[in-house]
């Protein structure tokens, strides 16, 4: 007979983490709440909903990190709580009202309904390596024992700051409310996230693990000394925890620790479709890696089943399967130093390929020139080919004023004489 186990709620079930989390726990037997903003979005949705066992295990209920209370109807009759959500918008132009407060307000407000309910017996809350590492003084090896330095954050604004914040004075503040509530919580410390999904857009920590394909270089500094899990293995972690009795307190989760300069050179081999800088100005080449101990949850008796190699390829393929990616961009960057695209053509491409623009991110690059020639020839804008054309006057010579007035109309400063090639 088929153990059900549960009901467990998931919060920001939409999200990179929280999609597959739904997937791990379902197969393992749970049933599922899963808590979105907007139920009716259901291209966020979907992926839940095409899960394997979606129709018997798992419901979608409405809750905004925002509105107390709003969890709960979803918490009501649940014996565990995974707290996932959290905004993460890194370009927030308000990031105390944005980011800081629905973080913190909504990690208590999410306790309060837990000791409202009275059911729930374990809360598994998703703290991140931005509350652990930022301070002053660079270490070489973290544990759980520290927590980053939020005045040190504030002054510097480094990229991300108000998430590293929102996510240091929301942990600390759930420690405070379950201790003085005698609510059982552990919270799991997960590095960069890295590694397939089944959710729709592209996943914050993908934009940060992949800038080095994308050109984003404002997310270099966050790469420069960098450790990093897979998702699968973070969200396999998640349910350990929450199954372990004897769990207690903070759980790094993290496999793999490199620098900007080693993670250049493995992706420089790995993927050679990819342009991937090889010099970063500012950052010293010396530098070492910083390392993110795991033993606390390895001595609890769990296991990192994944590969950097795995991180990588799946996460990669995963982004190009959905079109949040190109395929290749040595070429891209090739034909742009060469012809030069223009300023604004090469952003909008740079804004596709960072996943800040998914206009843009349905079309493969063939099909942006295919379609632009098209149009092009079909309004006599551009020879049909102009193979012959180079080799007749190479041969022939058609002198230097008639090769102009053809240079200039193919480059359209002439319409007139476009129609001469048709
Ligand atoms: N990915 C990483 O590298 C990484 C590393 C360390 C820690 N973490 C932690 O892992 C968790 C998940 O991150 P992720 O990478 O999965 O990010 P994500 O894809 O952006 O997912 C975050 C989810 O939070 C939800 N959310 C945002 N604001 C909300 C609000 N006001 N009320 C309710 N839900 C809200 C969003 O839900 P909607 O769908 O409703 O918009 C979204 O699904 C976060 O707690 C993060 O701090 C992630």
């Amino acid at each position: 007979m088929k153990v059900v186990k549960g009901p467990v709620v998931v919060t920001g079930a939409s999200g990179y983490v929280g999609s597959w989390l739904v997937m791990k726990l379902l197969e393992n037997g749970y049933t599922v709440r899963a808590t979105v903003r907007d139920p009716k979005d259901l291209r966020k949705i979907k992926p839940l909903l095409d899960l394997r066992g979606s129709d018997e295990q798992l419901t979608i209920w409405k809750a905004d990190l925002n509105e107390e209370g709003s969890f709960d109807d979803a918490f009501n009759g649940c014996t565990g709580v995974f707290h996932v959500a959290t905004p993460m918008d890194f370009e927030s132009i308000d990031p105390e009202n944005e980011v800081i407060k629905p973080t913190i307000n909504g990690v208590l407000s999410i306790l309060r309904s837990c000791k409202k309910v009275g059911t729930v017996k374990r809360v598994i809350f998703t703290s991140s390596a931005g509350a652990v590492k930022f301070q002053e003084e660079q270490m070489l090896e973290y544990d759980e024992n520290s927590w980053s330095d939020i005045d040190f954050c504030r002054r510097v604004k480094m990229t991300g700051w108000m998430y590293f914040v929102s996510k240091t004075l929301a942990e600390k503040a759930a420690w405070e409310f379950a201790k003085e509530n005698d609510i059982q919580l552990i919270s799991i410390i997960p590095t960069l996230v890295v590694g397939p999904f089944i959710s729709t857009s592209m996943p914050p920590s993908m934009i940060t693990a992949l800038s080095l394909i994308t050109g984003n270089d404002s997310h270099y500094s966050i790469l420069k000394q960098i450790q990093l899990v897979h998702l699968d293995d973070l969200c396999v972690a998640h349910i350990f925890l929450f199954e372990k009795p004897e769990a207690s307190g903070r759980y790094i989760c993290s496999s793999y620790d490199t620098t900007i300069w080693d993670l250049a050179k493995f992706m420089k081999d790995r993927y050679p479709q990819y342009a991937i800088p090889q010099e970063f100005e500012g950052i010293d080449e010396r530098i070492k890696p910083v390392r993110f101990s795991s033993k606390k949850l390895m001595d609890l008796g769990f296991n990192y089943q994944y590969t950097m190699e795995e991180m990588f390829d799946e996460g990669i393929h995963s982004c190009t399967e959905k079109k949040l990616l190109p395929l290749q961009t040595q070429e891209l960057f090739y034909i742009n130093d060469k012809i030069d695209l223009g300023g604004s053509k090469m952003n909008s491409i740079k804004e596709m390929m960072r996943g800040q623009s998914e206009q843009l991110s349905m079309y493969t690059m063939e099909e942006m020139f295919d379609e632009g020639i098209h149009s092009c020839t079909e309004k006599n804008l551009l020879p049909l080919q102009t193979q012959e054309l180079f080799y007749i006057n190479d041969k022939i010579d058609l002198g230097g004023s008639k090769m102009n007035s053809i240079k200039e109309m193919m480059r359209g400063q002439s319409e007139q004489l476009s129609t001469l090639f048709h």
